[in-house]
């Protein structure tokens, strides 16, 4: 395990989490920003969500180049260089004391006066705290999870991890209200992904996810599932799935950074196959687990 780096910008408490604000560490209850934050008046900003499995990083070159490619695609020039970004994000790992983490970051255009034009002068707020990461119950990978199909009303950017998310808190929220753990979206008679997730279906033994595009974020985990695919030669297409295809697969599955794998065993009340997290769900969550311990080894 790697030991504490510390600075003179750093402050100690026994209970109080670590966060990140413009350069320096300080308490949770001593970062404050100024309510003209083009964050909190436009939800003007961009986001990441990286795990850490005993401190080590999931995929951080994966996350910083996507991160760069949305403060590309709203053109905030990125604040701090890759190195800078991971020497940042390791020190702030390193200042809290949990093993497993999830290291939340956010980097938003800025503090102006309330105007839709950007500002002339650029000078973004970076944000980052970590929150210690739950293991997936063993509830789930029993029973797997319950989902519902909604309409996707989202923009048609959701590529970019945008910190506007009030589409998708509603989405989710409606899921919640419905007894469902999640809501996978459909668009023009098309399944996107899910309101916090990226999607997969088995269809003939054969994985099956969205083709990346606009229409949805290119998740890490996702990602690291084809890879697994083809490193294992399982069959996996990167193909639209139509929502007749959803409700007839073998195997649903959403995936995310916080979610890992999950199994739908579940969809709009109807159970999916047996109930139960499939044969594939159960090969794939294997080499993914086995991913995550040569990390914790590292
Ligand atoms: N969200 N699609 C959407 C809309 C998401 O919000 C997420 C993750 C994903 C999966 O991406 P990844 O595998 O890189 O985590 C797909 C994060 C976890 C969140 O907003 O908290």
């Amino acid at each position: 395990m790697k030991k504490p780096i510390s600075t003179s910008n750093n402050e100690s408490s026994q209970d109080e989490p670590i966060v990140y604000l413009n350069g320096k560490y300080v308490l949770l209850s001593h970062a404050h920003i100024s309510v003209l934050d083009r964050g909190f008046t436009f939800g003007d900003g961009v986001y990441e969500v990286i795990p850490a499995y005993d401190k080590n990083l999931f995929r951080l070159q994966h996350h910083l180049q996507r991160l760069n490619d949305s403060l590309t695609a709203i053109k905030i020039s990125n604040p701090l260089t890759a190195q800078q970004w991971q020497q940042s994000i390791e020190q702030l790992i390193n200042n809290n004391p949990y093993d497993d983490q999830s290291i939340y970051l956010q980097v938003t255009r800025g503090i102006a006066p309330r105007d839709h034009r950007f500002p002339h002068k650029e000078n973004p707020t970076v944000f980052m705290m970590t929150t210690p990461l739950e293991e997936q119950s063993s509830e789930m990978s029993v029973s797997g999870i319950s989902a519902i199909t909604l309409n996707d009303n989202r923009w048609k950017n959701c590529h970019i991890k945008s910190i506007s998310l009030l589409a998708n808190v509603l989405l989710l929220q409606e899921a919640l209200d419905k007894g469902a753990k999640e809501a996978i979206l459909l668009r023009d008679g098309y399944a996107t992904e899910g309101a916090a997730s990226n999607l997969f279906i088995v269809q003939n033994d054969c994985l099956i996810t969205p083709p990346k595009g606009p229409l949805l974020l290119p998740g890490i985990t996702r990602d690291l599932i084809v890879e697994i695919a083809q490193q294992q030669k399982i069959c996996l297409k990167e193909q639209n799935i139509s929502e007749t295809e959803l409700h007839n697969a073998q195997e649903i599955w959403v995936t995310s950074s916080t979610k890992e794998i999950a199994a739908v065993t579940r969809l709009d009340g109807k159970i999916i196959a047996d109930g139960k997290p499939g044969p594939h769900w159960h090969k794939i969550m294997q080499a993914y687990q086995g991913y995550k311990r040569t990390l914790r080894t590292s």
